[in-house]
Order: C-alpha cells, then structure tokens, then sequence
C-alpha cells in the first residue's frame, strides 16, 4: 500500500514531499548501478519525490545515476544538487551548476544547495545563484552545513531568500534542536535532515529495534518517523536497494506515541546546551 506522504512548504509557499531520497555513494560502482536506478525509481513510485545530489557524489557519478533514474519524469521531480566550496565564486558556481545540469540530463534543477561554507564571500556565491536564477537554471537556492550564526551572516550578506539548510540531524545528533531548529522555525527555513538513519547505524539500534516491534515496523522507520515528527524538517535517506527505499517509504505511515517520545529522549538525550553543528 503507498502512504501518503506529508509535506513541508518552502518559504515560497510550494511544498515539497518530508520524505526524499538521498544518493551520496551511488554511482561508485558500475556493478551497483542497475540497483541503484531502480531504488531511485522506486523511491519516486512512492512518493520520494524529491531527489538530493550533489557534484561531489561520486565526482558527478550520483548526479548520472539520478539523471538516469529521472528521465521520462523530470517534471515529477524535485531536483536538488550542490556545489563545492570550491566552486562558490560566482563565474565557477555558475560554471558548475551547468556541469551539473548536463550529468543529470536536465535544464534546470529546483534547489541548489552551497554544500558547506569555505573561504569564498558569501556574497559571490550569492551572485551566482541570482545568475542562474534568472537564466531559469535554478528555482530556488540554499545552504548546507550552516550553524545558527552563518544563517545570520547569510541574512546580513542579503540571503534572504534561502530555501532550505541541509544539516546533519538523526537520534544520535540531535544538537540542532537547541538553537539552529528554533531559528528555522522562527524564520521559516526548513531544514533538509542528512543521514537520518545515520548512514545505517541506526537501522540495527537495540532500542529502536524494542519499539519498532511495538509498531510492526523496521528501526530504520522508527528513526525516520521520529525525524518526520519534527515540524518543517524533510528527510532525505539513502539506498540503492528497493526493498530498503519500501521500508523507508513506509515510515511516513508510522505514528510515534508519547512513550516512544519518552523512550527515544531516554535513549537519545536532546542537547541542554549549545553545540557545535555537527558535519559528516
Ligand atoms: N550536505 C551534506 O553535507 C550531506 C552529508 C551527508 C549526506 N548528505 C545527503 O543525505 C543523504 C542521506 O545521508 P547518508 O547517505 O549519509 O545516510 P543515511 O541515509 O542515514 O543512511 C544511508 C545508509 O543506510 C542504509 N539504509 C538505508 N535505508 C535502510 C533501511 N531501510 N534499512 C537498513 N539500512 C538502510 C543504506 O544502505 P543501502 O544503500 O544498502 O540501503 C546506506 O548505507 C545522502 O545520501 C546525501 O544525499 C548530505
């Protein structure tokens, strides 16, 4: 049966699906790639429609897969990549996002993501966005990877439209709750949850595996149900197996109780105090 997936809106007003697909690590292998398209394909048969590369994957190789994975829909597609920091003056962010649109087969994508912050003013970065915005190359622009504090320099740097800030977020690096989650709340950015499942490590979690068998359910869907539960997040797991994008595609339908919320904080403790963004 396919769940319904909730949806988390844009400061533009558009939504897009809580649930996406990762896909750091595909388009390592040839031997992977078959799987990987089709867990991709999947993934968009459910649902997950929102699909988050980056140059970087696999030197432009998850960007390929995902062109593959997308042809013939592209319009059913929310698309999101990144540049390196490497890339972020204006003339190189511009010049890769046009590499980037060729690896994946498209003539525009609908987030574009600065991958994390490096040496470059933001300012530049920012005059590359406004280029390929208005060239119809990009819909919306983001960040990645920025802390509370580079969100208020990005807003003094006139960054006022970002779309999203994409950060490390699971049970076991929940340091984003105490400030950084509060400022996308208070200035309507939605945060994009990396490594949810953290990069697996939670899908064999003794306790998630306790309550997942309360629900009927996987751990892995019971840490993308409790990043699911946060108001204005989206997760983006990855696999490059179908039947693991079905089961992840099955924890948009899993409720977590008052208990689970107790057991969860019992085991996972929220931060008291400020930490330090975490980056994988
Ligand atoms: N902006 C950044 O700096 C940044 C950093 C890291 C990640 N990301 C993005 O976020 C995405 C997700 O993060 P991630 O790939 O680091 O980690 P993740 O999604 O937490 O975990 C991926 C790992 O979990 C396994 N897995 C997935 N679903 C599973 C399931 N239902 N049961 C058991 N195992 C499962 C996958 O293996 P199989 O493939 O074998 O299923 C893979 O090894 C990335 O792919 C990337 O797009 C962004």
């Amino acid at each position: 049966m396919t769940m319904p997936i909730a949806s988390v809106a844009l400061p533009s007003g558009e939504t897009v699906p809580a649930l996406g697909q990762g896909t750091w690590m595909m388009g390592e292998t040839a031997a992977r790639r078959a799987d990987e398209v089709r867990a991709l394909q999947t993934g968009l048969d459910l649902g997950l429609t929102l699909i988050d590369t980056a140059e970087m994957y696999a030197d432009g190789g998850a960007e390929a897969v995902t062109g593959e994975a997308i042809a013939g829909r592209r319009d059913a597609v929310f698309l999101v990549s990144k540049v390196l920091p490497s890339h972020a003056s204006r003339a190189a962010t511009i010049a890769a996002c046009e590499q980037s649109l060729k690896r994946l087969g498209t003539d525009r994508l609908d987030l574009y993501l600065l991958h994390w912050r490096g040496g470059t003013p933001l300012e530049e970065t920012l005059a590359g966005f406004a280029a390929l915005q208005e060239a119809g190359k990009i819909r919306h622009w983001g960040v990645s990877n920025f802390d509370a504090d580079d969100m208020d320099e990005l807003l003094a740097a006139g960054g006022g439209a970002v779309a999203t800030n994409q950060v490390l977020y699971n049970l076991t690096r929940r340091g984003i709750e105490h400030d950084l989650l509060p400022w996308s709340a208070k200035h309507n950015v939605p945060v994009m949850a990396y490594s949810p499942i953290e990069q697996g490590r939670l899908a064999s979690h003794r306790e998630l595996l306790r309550i997942a068998q309360t629900h009927g359910a996987t751990p892995a869907q019971i840490a993308l149900a409790f990043v699911l539960s946060r108001p204005c997040v989206i997760a983006i797991p990855k696999s490059g197996r179908a039947a693991h994008v079905r089961d992840n595609a099955g924890a948009a339908g899993i409720e977590l109780t008052a208990a689970d919320f107790k057991a969860l904080d019992a085991a996972f403790p929220p931060p008291r105090r400020k930490r330090p963004l975490e980056m994988i």
